[in-house]
């Protein structure tokens, strides 16, 4: 798939991947995802997330992350790197602390010096940092968090510039689910993220849409051309960070098929804008797939079935590319 998104403009077509379970699990996995030409960027599922790099205050761990990255690295994968600041995944000493004992002041004190440790730590490494990770709403509010509550919504701005003074020539991305299609949420990452920052010139260099999607109630093809060129039209790069297309189980050849065009429509929406610089499916094989363990009822949602044959979502996305 990377060879055929190459040749189609895009700079990568990649995956994420837990390389612990990796190991530990298949060779044939193993082998898939070290081939640059089907997967030619990879993302760390979790082992770049605050709770694996700094589980105490000041106290950085980055062997989880580093199995990822290193692997990258040998096989000559670009790395998306994920994430520098989310509400979700956090070491509990920064939420289960007493929070009336953080002050703005000392919060952004410890927030900067996460963000520091960790993007310094792999500077030069990655194509694109997600700087801040799932910061709104649906109705595009900002999403309650202990960085909102207590630093207030500067805690974008400051996370970003942190981010770029510690890793100079990353991209730096917002990014966040349910951004694939006209919204109010869509329209917040214009009002309240995108603007805001470039007017205090912030550096913010790309909109990563995550792209979990359902199957039959997935965005058309023109809407999400309309979303990456709400984003586009301010200068921004954008890139679909996390696709995988989940089913109601049991599946069936008709829901495949329904799936089969979403990820072709994923794929030709990023094919037909030049702001959009490539896709990431969010692991793509069915048995490690974070969706059944979070969606009641639900999965069969990435690219190849338990059994390695490709899931009709395959030619797809070739098709697309
Ligand atoms: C998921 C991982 O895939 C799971 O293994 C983990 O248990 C929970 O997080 N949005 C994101 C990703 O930005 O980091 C999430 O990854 C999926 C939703």
């Amino acid at each position: 798939l990377n060879k055929l998104a190459v040749k189609a403009g895009l700079k990568y077509f990649g995956t994420a991947s837990d390389v612990v379970s990796v190991k530990a699990l298949d060779a044939t996995y193993a082998s898939i995802l070290s081939d640059r030409k089907e997967f030619g960027q990879l993302t760390a599922a979790n082992g770049q997330k605050w709770f694996a790099v700094e589980p105490e205050q000041n106290v950085f761990n980055y062997t989880y992350g580093e199995e990822l990255t290193r692997y990258a690295r040998r096989n000559k994968q670009l790395l998306r790197c994920h994430n520098l600041v989310w509400h979700s995944q956090l070491a509990p000493w920064v939420e289960t602390t007493n929070t009336t004992a953080w002050t703005k002041e000392s919060l952004t004190k410890a927030m900067v010096n996460h963000v520091t440790h960790e993007a310094r730590h792999w500077r030069g490494q990655c194509y694109a940092w997600d700087v801040v990770n799932e910061a709104l709403n649906d109705d595009g509010t900002f999403r309650d968090s202990i960085f909102l509550r207590v630093i207030g919504e500067e805690y974008i701005a400051i996370a970003f510039k942190a981010a770029h003074a510690a890793d100079p020539h990353a991209k730096l991305y917002y990014n966040d689910y349910n951004l694939e299609s006209p919204s109010p949420k869509v329209t917040a990452v214009t009002e309240k993220i995108i603007k805001p920052l470039l007017k205090a010139r912030v550096p913010i260099h790309g909109i990563g849409m995550q792209a979990h999607l359902v199957w039959n109630r997935a965005p058309t093809l023109d809407n999400m051309i309309a979303a990456i060129d709400s984003y586009a039209v301010h200068g921004l790069e954008v890139a679909i960070t996390e696709l995988d297309v989940r089913i109601d189980l049991p599946e069936s050849d008709v829901k495949m098929q329904i799936q089969k065009e979403v990820f072709a429509n994923a794929t030709g929406a990023c094919v037909q804008r030049k702001a959009c610089v490539g896709l990431t499916v969010w692991d793509f094989w069915d048995p490690v797939s974070w969706v059944p363990g979070v969606f009641e009822g639900q999965g069969a949602a990435t690219l190849y079935y338990a059994n390695f044959t490709k899931h009709p979502a395959y030619d797809g996305i070739m098709g697309a590319l």
